[in-house]
């Protein structure tokens, strides 16, 4: 049971550390966002450490989000990504939507972000290549994640110095779109940033997985330039600025990049979504080409190609007899 305390801004009761919330004893605040708390727990049934994300009570009490991210919860589950976040279960608890989820420990791009600060294109290349792969997985089922931002990329350490971060992707069905579809009046208050937020969302257009990609293409300018596309005074000028104002070019932050690369970014950031690429992983290959010009690009013939290894170590060498012998025995009489 959880007791009565006094709300904090998410309308969740403080000092839950410690409680048992449905199996999860939480045992650290990890962060907070404007509708929910995420802590790190202990799964008493496996023993393992996870994150549970509670979510703020008045969103359990409308039905329409209630069932939406149940919906929706069920549905990433469903996708079974390497850089979709894994979610064990969604469920109800005294009056409290929460999700446990697997626990990534080197916490979100927010945070890489300010501690790196403007990345090289190479490594902000890699990065968006992880999300665009869980962006288009999750279009491929009819996803539409309709939040991505930095603080919604998890990050943790990756396999070998080659992949030295692994991303996941978090938070479907906890989206501005869940929100004002359940009629909550509140939306301007506890959703967040609207930094990423497509045209066609603000507008109320229907939307398809290129409202995505709009929003990675505000993720991947602010890796290359240090901000997000549009900074304004206040909320409605940044909305009008997403619907109205050309993005300013990348190049004025970063003269150092390829100018292909600035007009890659540019056409992901297209106020009309049929303008920009067809899927996420195609804007980011066309990215990935942008920072390496083909060497036939400026129209001469292509360069003669190097070999690396001298062909003569190429060159196999007979087997051993023994060897011969035992793939091919001789014919027995
Ligand atoms: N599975 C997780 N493992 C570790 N940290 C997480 C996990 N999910 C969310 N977080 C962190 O918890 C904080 C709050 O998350 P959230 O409530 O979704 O707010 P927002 O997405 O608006 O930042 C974020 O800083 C995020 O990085
Ligand atoms: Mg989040």
């Amino acid at each position: 049971m959880i007791p009565a305390q006094p709300p904090t801004t998410t309308g969740l009761p403080a000092g839950l550390v410690g409680r048992k919330v449905a199996g999860y004893r939480l045992e650290g605040e990890i962060g907070r966002g404007g509708m929910a708390v995420v802590y790190r727990a202990k799964d008493l049934r496996l023993g393992r450490t996870v994150a549970v994300k509670l979510l703020a009570p008045e969103l359990a009490r409308n039905e329409v989000f209630r069932q939406r991210f149940m919906h929706e919860s069920e549905a990433a589950a469903a996708i079974d990504h390497p850089h979709i976040i894994p979610v064990f279960e969604a469920g109800e608890h005294d009056g409290i939507l929460y999700l446990a989820m697997r626990y990534v420990e080197g916490g979100d791009l927010r945070g890489l972000m300010n501690r790196a600060g403007p990345l090289p294109v190479e490594r902000a290349a890699r990065l968006a290549l992880q999300i665009a792969s869980a962006l288009d997985a999750a279009h491929d089922h009819d996803l539409v994640h309709r939040d991505v931002k930095p603080g919604n990329v998890l990050v943790a350490a990756g396999t070998d110095s080659e992949h030295p971060e692994h991303l996941y992707l978090a938070d479907f069905g906890l989206t501005k779109k869940s929100l004002s579809l359940s009629g909550l009046t509140s939306v301007g208050q506890i959703v967040g940033t609207l930094d990423y937020a497509a045209p066609e969302q603000i507008s109320g257009k229907p939307l398809d997985g290129r409202c995505d990609q709009y929003s990675l293409g505000c993720v991947v300018f602010e890796m290359l330039a240090g901000a997000p596309p549009f900074r304004r005074e206040s909320d409605l000028a940044l909305l009008w600025a997403h619907l109205n104002d050309p993005p300013p070019l990348l190049s004025e932050h970063r003269p150092d990049l390829p100018s292909a690369v600035a007009a890659v970014v540019s056409r992901a950031l297209a106020k009309v979504s049929g303008e920009r690429y067809a899927s996420c992983l195609q804007f980011v290959a066309e990215l990935r080409a942008a920072i390496v010009p083909a060497p036939w690009a400026g129209g001469g013939p292509p360069t003669q190609v190097v070999p690396v290894v001298d062909p003569g170590l190429l060159r196999v060498p007979e087997p051993p007899a023994w060897a011969v012998s035992a793939v091919h025995p001789p014919p027995r009489n």
